[in-house]
C-alpha cells in the first residue's frame, strides 16, 4: 500500500516516529511530509537527529511547501493517509478546507477522493474550535482519533504506548499491524 504520513507541530513526535517504523515494517511505501512546525517541535522532543532519521526511513520525502508534489493531486493514487500528531492548525485548515501547504491539500484530496484519513489531534484541553473541527471532519468521512492509550493494555513505558497508538493507527489505515497491536481477549 501506499500511505501519506504527515507530521505537524503537535507534541507526540514519538508518534510519527514508531508510525512511520510499523508503516515499514507493514510493508507499506511511505510519502512522508514534515510541517513547519513539526521541523520545530521533532528535534525538541526526539533529538537533533530526529529529522534527517525520519526523513532517511521514508520511500518518497515532499517539502510541506511543494504544491506540485504529486499527492496534491486526486489523479495521483494513493491508498490512505495519517496525520500524526495532529496540530490544533491543521486540523482547522483541513477542517476548512484550506489546502494551504502540502498536508492541508493532500488531506482534501483523501476526503474529495473519498479515501481513507486518520487524524491524531493533540491538544488538551480542547475549545470549541477544536471540537467543531473534529465534528466536521468526521462528517466528512475522516477518522478522528486522539493519541488516547487503552489503559487496560498493560503499558509500561512511553514506548508501549507509542506503539499500542501507531498499531491502531496502521489499522485504521488497512494495514496489518501484527504483534503490535494489543486485542482484548475478553475479562
Ligand atoms: C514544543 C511545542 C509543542 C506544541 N504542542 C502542540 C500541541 O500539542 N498541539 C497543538 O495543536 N499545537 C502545539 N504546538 C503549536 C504548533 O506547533 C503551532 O500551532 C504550529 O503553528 C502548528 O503548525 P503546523 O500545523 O503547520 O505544524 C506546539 C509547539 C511547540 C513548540
Amino acid at each position: 500500500m501506499k500511505i501519506v504520513l504527515a507530521v505537524t507541530g503537535a507534541s507526540g513526535a514519538i508518534l510519527a516516529r514508531e508510525t512511520l517504523r510499523q508503516l515499514k515494517a507493514a510493508g507499506a511505501s511511505v510519502h512522508l511530509v514534515i510541517s513547519h512546525g513539526a521541523e520545530r517541535t521533532i528535534p525538541l522532543e526526539l533529538g537533533p537527529a530526529a529529522l534527517d532519521a525520519l526523513r532517511g526511513v521514508a520511500d518518497v520525502v515532499h517539502a510541506v511547501d511543494d504544491m506540485a508534489a504529486p499527492i496534491a493531486s486526486g489523479s495521483y493514487r494513493v491508498d490512505a493517509m495519517a496525520i500524526t500528531p495532529c496540530s490544533m492548525r491543521t486540523l482547522a485548515a483541513i477542517a476548512h478546507g484550506f489546502g494551504d501547504n502540502l498536508i492541508t491539500r493532500a488531506a482534501d484530496v483523501m476526503l474529495k477522493e473519498r479515501r481513507r484519513l486518520v487524524i491524531a489531534p493533540r491538544e488538551a484541553p480542547l475549545t470549541e474550535a477544536h471540537l467543531n473541527s473534529m465534528l466536521a471532519l468526521t462528517r466528512m468521512g475522516a477518522i478522528v482519533a486522539p493519541p488516547v492509550p487503552p489503559f487496560y493494555a498493560d503499558l509500561k513505558t512511553i514506548d508501549d504506548v507509542a506503539r499500542e497508538i501507531a498499531a491502531r493507527t496502521l489499522s485504521w489505515l488497512g494495514l496489518d499491524p501484527g504483534d503490535a497491536l494489543t486485542r482484548w481477549q475478553g475479562g
